[in-house]
């Protein structure tokens, strides 16, 4: 027996909180009854539909993709322009992006259809490292970097201590590369801690997501996780 909402998640449908929005708001039945109630115990040989569409379980498939620039991390885009779904033709399951890179940014961007391995991997309670490489126009002194490091006041709450680095400076063209570690994903959290500071970002790049590096990808480019790389992310995740 399993958790409804698991369930859902675990059927590529949507992730664990989408899929609890679903079952309070009436969307979800079981067996032909409506279900609001969260935590409701299913079993595999229950029949579970979603607005009348039966949830069929799909294979867990995990991929790393090379998000390029000017690509929305999204299945879908209401205006048209590419999506990351778009450079996955051959994948069949419905994967989704965990968290989310901006358009602007490039780098490391795990899919999914496993709902439950995506909230693990996204909730900031577990911790799992991102490393960023930023070019910034300016050059931070030490003191900014170590306010970046400490934590710095964002409009939704001051971040967690973070690891950063300055990787080397340009003073003809005041501009600077750094090395940015953080274990949370508030959204644009790396531009918005330069910007608090004064600096703009020119370029963001995810290098890194827990044991994960693009190697030897290219932009554009995917690959399937190994089992024990899955492995080691949930390993990763510690409360
Ligand atoms: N921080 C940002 O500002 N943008 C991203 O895409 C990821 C982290």
């Amino acid at each position: 027996m399993e958790r409804l909402q698991k369930m859902i998640a675990k059927a590529g449908i949507a992730s664990r909180r989408k899929a609890e929005q679903l079952i309070t708001d009436g969307q979800v039945t079981v067996n032909g009854r409506t279900v609001t109630e969260l935590g409701t115990k299913v079993a595999e040989t229950d029949k579970i539909e979603v607005n009348g569409v039966p949830v069929e379980k799909e294979e867990p498939v995990y991929l790393l993709f090379y998000k390029p620039t000017s690509v929305i991390s999204s299945v879908k885009d209401d205006r048209d322009r590419k999506v990351v779904t778009d450079y996955l033709p051959e994948i069949d399951e419905r994967v989704f992006p965990i968290g989310r890179l901006d358009y602007d940014t490039s780098g490391v961007l795990l899919l999914t259809n496993d709902g439950d391995f995506a909230n693990k991997m996204m909730h900031p309670s577990y911790k799992v490292e991102k490393e960023y490489i930023a070019k910034i126009k300016g050059i931070p002194s030490k003191e900014d970097i170590r306010k970046l490091q400490k934590g710095v006041k964002l409009e939704d709450g001051v971040t967690a201590p973070a690891k950063v680095k300055l990787l080397s400076s340009d003073k003809q063209k005041q501009t600077a590369i750094i090395q940015i570690i953080i274990a949370e994903g508030k959204n644009r959290q790396v531009r918005r801690m330069f910007a608090v500071l004064g600096y703009d970002v020119i370029k963001l790049k995810r290098e890194r997501y827990g044991s994960l590096t693009l190697g030897s990808l290219n932009a554009g480019d995917y690959r399937m996780l190994k089992p024990y790389e899955i492995k080691q992310l949930y390993q990763l995740a510690v409360t």
